[in-house]
């Protein structure tokens, strides 16, 4: 199985875990990093609705947790008919872990329908190596 086609099933898998009663729009996201490993979440809402949480963020927590530092594609399935894009609050979080050239896949429940890179989605992101100590 080639890797787009693993994070498309790892995503499918994920998405099926989602836990979404208030919006009942269920996402699975699943990161390929550049160490070759692979990282899923989904997202969690919660009663208090800003509480809740993306399913990029989930992936990229666990790709944290699992010792990985870079994000080489990130794939974002929900079932949907317009396809959708990491929210704006999402691509910064994943432009943290990311270069301009990382690839967002676009998927349905039908296949991965779009490739885009990090710097389509993000073209001016808010960068400051200033505000970095380490
Ligand atoms: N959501 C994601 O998990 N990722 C996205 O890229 C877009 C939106 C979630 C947040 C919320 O739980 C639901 O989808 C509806 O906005």
């Amino acid at each position: 199985m080639n890797t787009s086609s693993q994070l498309f099933e790892l995503a499918y898998k994920v998405y099926q875990q989602a836990y979404a009663p208030y919006s009942k729009f269920a996402v699975g996201a699943a990161i390929l990093s550049s160490d070759g490993r692979t990282y899923s979440g989904c997202n969690v809402e919660n009663i208090s609705y800003p509480c809740g949480s993306c399913a990029e963020q989930g992936a990229i927590s666990a790709m944290i947790a699992g010792g990985s530092k870079e994000i080489a594609q990130i794939l974002v399935l929900a079932d949907s008919q317009d396809l959708i894009t990491p929210c704006g609050a999402c691509l910064q979080r994943i432009q943290e872990f990311a270069t301009p050239e990382c690839e967002v896949l676009l998927a349905d429940l039908s296949g991965i329908k779009q490739v885009l890179k990090l710097q389509d989605l993000l073209p001016h992101a808010f960068q400051n190596q200033e505000l970095c100590h380490e």
